[in-house]
């Protein structure tokens, strides 16, 4: 698995998806830039989103909102105070980690062994093994979960109490299973801010300390007044945006899982109090059913619900796709209560509030809150494109495609085409069609190398569909169309090509 993932990371650089930041000054660290066709998956990703959520919804409106804010800003969301990361360093190795992701590789640690005995038995059993029966009687599998089970119950009740030192003590106890064991000269557990903070204003005015956004929400939170008067918006309704996060992470790793310059796709939806489980239930389901509809594979997917509640929350699930580093967090919905319109009201002494003209009162609205990653989404459906595929080759030889089996509708180059040879006019007659179809579909015009060879670029970028001009096409206004997943191919007019291509690339 984890050699999957180096090959997506790799793959990701050679096909001109994501590249390292400043890469000629040895790059910096958990940070991305996006590459001539990794920026056209992530434009098609925000562009899905964006229009399942302000097209498809009539009470759902979008804003773009600026990444500084007022300072004040940051004091009533509870992140100057609360949005911190426990910290702990290893004083051998002098490393440093997150107590709560070392605990959580710990977990995944004590997960494997059991993973481990399964599949031993599987295989030993063959056809007649019942998964099922055997995690639930062998004793080695039961005292590994015996032990998830007591990491998990500690682990929740101190990030619940803050008790830092039991937090610690944790690691401690289960340092076997730890990524680095042998050693127990662990220093305290402290609290690290992860916002990243900036001075606006020269000196001599006195500058502000002001901060980088760590997420989208606030600059929601304080148009809510602004979006629902101008727009006349009842409630239920809700407000959507996309733009850039910064978070100080202290453990960057896997690749753009975690970032310290991010992306972000946020929908605040407000509410009325009391109605906020009904609505939290609501959006849990369709952000779900939104995530399968790209036929990336159900399987892929599943919720988590979480025990510890962010400092704003009274519930809240992940909804997580299976990485080739074991299920991770892709979107959040939280039910966010009216922690954040409160605070704001109090902060700003302004009155932030809905008339409900049904009930005839006047209420600070509740927030259900879904909260997507762009570059996690992107992440995991390349993670979940990328195949190897043993085909036939030249002489009828073995040989591996590399395919990138994207949803259409996000695929970068929707259309490559390409003139059988370089010469005969077939090449004017190939940037004649694209000249047709250019406004409609992202296409790219191929001549070099053989048919074979181009072919597999494009499976390797996940062009949905190739077209091949040849010199029938001059005599009948006819190509072949090549489809990249069955790798079909068959003859078509020209002038239906707008249709099946649409078709397949539209939401
Ligand atoms: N407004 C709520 C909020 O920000 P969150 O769970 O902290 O909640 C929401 O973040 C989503 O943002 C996550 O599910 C993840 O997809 C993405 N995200 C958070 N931190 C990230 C990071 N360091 N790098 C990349 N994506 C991140």
């Amino acid at each position: 698995q984890e050699d999957v993932f180096k090959k997506l990371v790799a793959h990701c650089k050679e096909y001109g998806f994501v590249f390292q930041s400043s890469e000629i000054y040895d790059g910096l660290g958990a940070v991305y830039d996006y590459a001539q066709n990794g920026v056209e998956l992530k434009n098609n990703i925000k562009k899905y989103w964006w229009d399942s959520m302000v097209l498809l919804h009539e009470n759902v409106v979008g804003i773009d909102s600026a990444i500084f804010m007022h300072p004040t800003t940051w004091k009533a969301s509870g992140h100057v105070d609360a949005f911190n990361d426990p910290l702990i360093d290893n004083k051998d190795s002098k490393k440093r980690y997150r107590a709560d992701v070392l605990v959580e590789d710990l977990i995944q640690k004590f997960e494997e062994k059991i993973n481990k005995e399964v599949t031993k038995a599987k295989k030993r059993f063959g056809e007649a093994f019942d998964e099922a029966q055997f995690r639930e009687t062998n004793p080695r599998v039961l005292a590994n979960q015996k032990k998830i089970d007591e990491v998990h119950t500690r682990f929740a009740k101190a990030l619940n109490d803050n008790d830092l030192e039991d937090l610690r003590q944790i690691i401690v106890d289960y340092e076997i299973a730890c990524p680095i064991s042998g050693t127990k000269n662990w220093t305290d557990v402290r609290q690290f801010n992860l916002m990243f903070s900036t001075e606006m204003g020269s000196t001599a005015d006195g500058a502000q300390k002001i901060y980088l956004r760590p997420e989208t929400a606030q600059g929601i939170f304080v148009n809510y007044l602004n979006v629902q008067k101008t727009g006349r918006m009842k409630l239920p309704f809700g407000i959507a945006q996309i733009g850039k996060a910064f978070r100080n992470e202290i453990v960057a790793r896997q690749f753009i899982f975690r970032m310290r310059e991010f992306e972000q796709m946020e929908m605040q939806f407000f509410v009325r109090p009391g109605e906020e489980m009904k609505w939290f239930e609501y959006w849990k389901e369709a952000r779900l059913r939104w995530h399968k509809s790209l036929g990336m594979g159900e399987e892929k997917y599943r919720y988590h619900d979480h025990e510890k509640l962010a400092h704003y929350a009274n519930a809240a699930t992940d909804i997580e796709f299976k990485m080739p580093f074991g299920f991770k967090e892709v979107e959040g919905i939280h039910s966010r209560t009216d922690f954040d319109l409160s605070q704001h009201q109090e902060f700003s002494g302004k009155k932030i509030q809905y008339f409900d003209p049904e009930l005839n009162k006047s209420y600070v609205p509740y927030v259900v809150e879904t909260s997507i990653g762009v570059d996690r989404m992107f992440l995991s459906i390349m993670a979940g494109a990328y195949n190897e595929e043993e085909v036939e080759g030249k002489d009828g030889k073995k040989e591996t495609r590399v395919v990138l089996n994207l949803p259409p509708v996000l695929a970068p180059i929707k259309l490559a085409v390409m003139p059988l040879v370089k010469k005969d006019g077939l090449p004017e007659k190939a940037r004649a069609i694209i000249d047709e179809l250019k406004f409609d579909f992202n296409c790219q015009y191929d001549e070099k190398d053989s048919i074979g060879k181009r072919y597999r670029r494009q499976d390797a970028i996940g062009t949905p569909f190739c077209v091949t001009v040849d010199h029938q096409a001059l005599e009948d206004d006819t190509v072949t169309i090549r489809y990249r997943d069955t790798m079909e191919q068959e003859r078509v007019k020209i002038a239906d090509l707008q249709g099946i291509i649409g078709k397949k690339v539209s939401m």
